[in-house]
C-alpha cells in the first residue's frame, strides 16, 4: 500500500491541499494518508517549525503532498522548505507551464546555488555564497536532458555567464552534458530568456537553470497559463518525492475559499504520474480541463466559485466517470 505524506502548511495550504486529497482518494482510497505538521503555525505553537522526528515522518512516504509555508518575518529562520529539500535531497525541481500551443518543462536545480545556506549578516555586509558544483550540475542538467528526450524538445540553458564566474561553469558543464547526449540545445541569458519565453513561449521546451533563476522564472512563467493558481511542481530525489504548488501560503488570501485550487491538484496529478498511475493522472487532468470548460473558475480566473467549489466540480466529474 501506497503510504503518501500529506503537508497542508499553512495560509492556503488549509484549503488546496484538501482538495487535492480528496482527488487522489477518490482515484486511489487504497493509499494510506497521513498527515505531518510543520510550518509558521506550528512553530507559533511549539517553538519549532520542523523538527527530525517530521523529517523522519516524510522519508517514511512513497510520496508527499505538499501545500506551503508562510516564512516568518525573524532573524535565523531556516526555511522549513529548503531544509526539507536538503534532507530528502530533492535536487530536480520540475515546474510544468503547458499551455495553448507550447509545453514549458522549468528544471530547476534545488539544492545549492544561492540557496547554498552558506551566508552571514554583519552590521555593514551581509554575504551569500553562490554554490554550484561539477556534481550538483551535472545531475540536473542530466535529468534536464533525459526530460527533452523523454519530449523530443529543445533544451536551453538558462544562466547569467555573461557576468557570474558560478554561471560560466554552470554554463560550460550543461553545454558539454548536451552535446554529449546529442539532443538540440541552445543557452540563454536568464534576463533575456525571461522576457523572450514570455513573447515566445513556443520556441521552449525543457529550460534548465539554477536554484534562483528558476524560482524566480516559475512565477514569472505562469504568466502564460493564467498565474501561480495554476502551476504545480515536482521536487525529485533519487529516494523521495515531494510535490507541492509553485505558490505560497497567500496570506493575503488566506482562510476565505478563493485560492485556486488547480495548482494543488496539478501537484497530485504529478504524483500519481510519479507513482506510475498514468491513467489517474490523465483523468485527473481531464477533470480539471473539463470542469474549466464548464466555465465553473475561481476569482484569480475571473469566476466566482469557490476553493471548496471547484474542487467539488472536480470531483463530480471524477465520480461520473467510475
Ligand atoms: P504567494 O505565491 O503566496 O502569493 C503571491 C500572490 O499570488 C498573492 O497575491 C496570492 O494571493 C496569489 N496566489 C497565490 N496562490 C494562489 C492561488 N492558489 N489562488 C489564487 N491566488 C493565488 O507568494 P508571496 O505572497 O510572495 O508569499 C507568501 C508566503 O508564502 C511567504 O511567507 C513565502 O515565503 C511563502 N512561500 C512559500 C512557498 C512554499 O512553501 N513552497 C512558496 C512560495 C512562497
Ligand atoms: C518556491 C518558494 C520557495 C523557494 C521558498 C518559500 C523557500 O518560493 O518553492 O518557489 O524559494 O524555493
Ligand atoms: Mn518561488
Amino acid at each position: 500500500m501506497r503510504k503518501i505524506a500529506v503537508v497542508e502548511g499553512d495560509g492556503i495550504g488549509h484549503e488546496v491541499i484538501p482538495v487535492a486529497r480528496s482527488v487522489l482518494e477518490m482515484l486511489h482510497p487504497e493509499f494510506d494518508f497521513f498527515p505531518v505538521e510543520v510550518g509558521y503555525g506550528m512553530w507559533e505553537r511549539t517553538g519549532c517549525p520542523c523538527a527530525d522526528k517530521e523529517i523522519r515522518e516524510l522519508k517514511g512516504a512513497d510520496a508527499i503532498l505538499f501545500g506551503a509555508i508562510t516564512t516568518p518575518p525573524m532573524k535565523d529562520y531556516q526555511s522549513v522548505v529548503l531544509r526539507i529539500r536538503k534532507a530528502l535531497d530533492l535536487y530536480a525541481n520540475l515546474r510544468p507551464v503547458p499551455g495553448n500551443g507550447f509545453d514549458i518543462m522549468i528544471v530547476r536545480e534545488n539544492t545549492e546555488g544561492l540557496y547554498s545556506g552558506i551566508e552571514e549578516a554583519g552590521p555593514d555586509r551581509a554575504t551569500t555564497l553562490r554554490v554550484v558544483s561539477r556534481h550538483g550540475t551535472e545531475r540536473i542538467v542530466r535529468a534536464a536532458i533525459r526530460l527533452a528526450r523523454e519530449r523530443s524538445g529543445l533544451l536551453t540553458i538558462g544562466h547569467k555567464a555573461n557576468v557570474i564566474k558560478s554561471d560560466v561553469f554552470f554554463r560550460d558543464i550543461c553545454l558539454a552534458e548536451a552535446k554529449a547526449a546529442g539532443i538540440p540545445y541552445n543557452d540563454k541569458f536568464i534576463d533575456a530568456l525571461s522576457l523572450d519565453l514570455l513573447q515566445h513561449p513556443k520556441n521552449y521546451n525543457v529550460v534548465v537553470t539554477t536554484n534562483m533563476f528558476g524560482d524566480i522564472l516559475s512565477d514569472v512563467a505562469s504568466y502564460l497559463v493564467g498565474g501561480l493558481g495554476l502551476v504545480p511542481s515536482a521536487n525529485i530525489g533519487d529516494q523521495y518525492a515531494l510535490f507541492e504548488p509553485v505558490h505560497g501560503s497567500a496570506p493575503d488570501i488566506a482562510g476565505k475559499n478563493i485560492a485556486n485550487p488547480i495548482a494543488a491538484i496539478r501537484s497530485a496529478v504529478m504524483l500519481l504520474d510519479y507513482l506510475g498511475d498514468k491513467a489517474g493522472a490523465v483523468r485527473a487532468e481531464t477533470a480539471i480541463e473539463t470542469v474549466l470548460a464548464q466555465g465553473i473558475r475561481t476569482r484569480d480566473l475571473g469566476g466566482s466559485a469557490g476553493t471548496q467549489e471547484f474542487g467539488n466540480a472536480v470531483l463530480k466529474v471524477l465520480r461520473q466517470q467510475m
